[in-house]
């Protein structure tokens, strides 16, 4: 296994994730409102779209719940994240489907392509654990994948640059993880939650590549439009359009 499947396919990491880490990202909200508002000028309501890495579906599920009428398609590696969206998706779930597939492998576009051409993709804190050749390379078959005029996002851990801005972002994070363990009445203290943050298991399998060098990747792969429409420190919502 690689280090991204040691972590990310272990059952008792992936709740850890859902439970503890999702909901405590600084900014969390207005990442999604963001990504929100790029995709209503850019992609029609009845779209399709994938959620790549998908988790419990946080991205895809907001974009179903702004559009309805879209179709989904949620793919995730792990069993317990897939079951995660499937559950979370609840009711709303008719015109959503889930699959468990492994992107870190070429191949992987063969588990979507009978619903393909895509209108949408989206992916959150996931591509960032391949190795940047795999990144490259992925950027070129999520192109692939999608219909002309078609929206590539992706929010993600990129290089927090310039590099003396890491220590800020562990920081912010440290304070957004202890604000969240307060709420839920946690006794943890700031100083715990640090040591939860710089511990945590999933930290080995980053594999962090600076923001400029992804766009130059998806410009290559295609792309135009390419931007950064979201930045914090060390998470970004970039992403680009294949022409018409
Ligand atoms: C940090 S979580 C993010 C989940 C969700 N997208 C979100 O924004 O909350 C990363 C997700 O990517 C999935 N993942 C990691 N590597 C993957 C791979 N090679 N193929 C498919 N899914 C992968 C993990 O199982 C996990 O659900």
């Amino acid at each position: 296994m690689s280090r991204t499947d040691e972590v990310w396919k272990k059952e008792d990491l992936a709740n850890a994730f859902l439970e503890n880490v999702r909901a405590a990202i600084p900014m969390a909200a207005e990442q999604i409102d963001i990504m929100l508002r790029v995709i209503r000028s850019r992609v029609p309501s009845d779209c399709s779209f994938v959620d790549l890495g998908c988790g419990d579906g946080i991205l895809g599920r907001a974009v179903h719940a702004m559009y309805p009428q879209s179709t989904g398609l949620f793919l995730d590696f792990s069993e317990t994240m897939i079951e995660a969206a499937r559950e979370k998706a609840g009711s709303s779930s008719g015109r959503l489907s889930f699959i468990i597939a492994d992107f870190a492998a070429p191949g992987w576009t063969a588990a979507v392509n009978g619903s393909a051409p895509f209108d949408l993709v989206v992916s959150g804190y996931s591509i960032h654990h391949q190795p940047n050749e795999r990144k490259r390379n992925m950027y070129g078959e999520i192109f692939d994948l999608l219909a002309p005029g078609g929206l590539f996002l992706n929010l993600d851990t990129v290089t927090p640059e310039p590099v003396w801005t890491e220590g800020i972002w562990d920081d912010l994070f440290i304070d957004s993880l202890f604000e969240f363990e307060q709420k839920k009445g946690s006794a943890k203290t700031r100083e715990q939650a640090a040591g939860d943050w710089m511990g945590r298991p999933d930290r080995a399998a980053n594999i962090l590549a600076p923001l400029d060098d992804q766009l130059d990747w998806l410009r290559e792969a295609g792309f135009v439009d390419t931007a950064c429409f979201f930045k914090v420190f060390a998470q970004a919502l970039f992403g680009g359009t294949k022409p018409e």
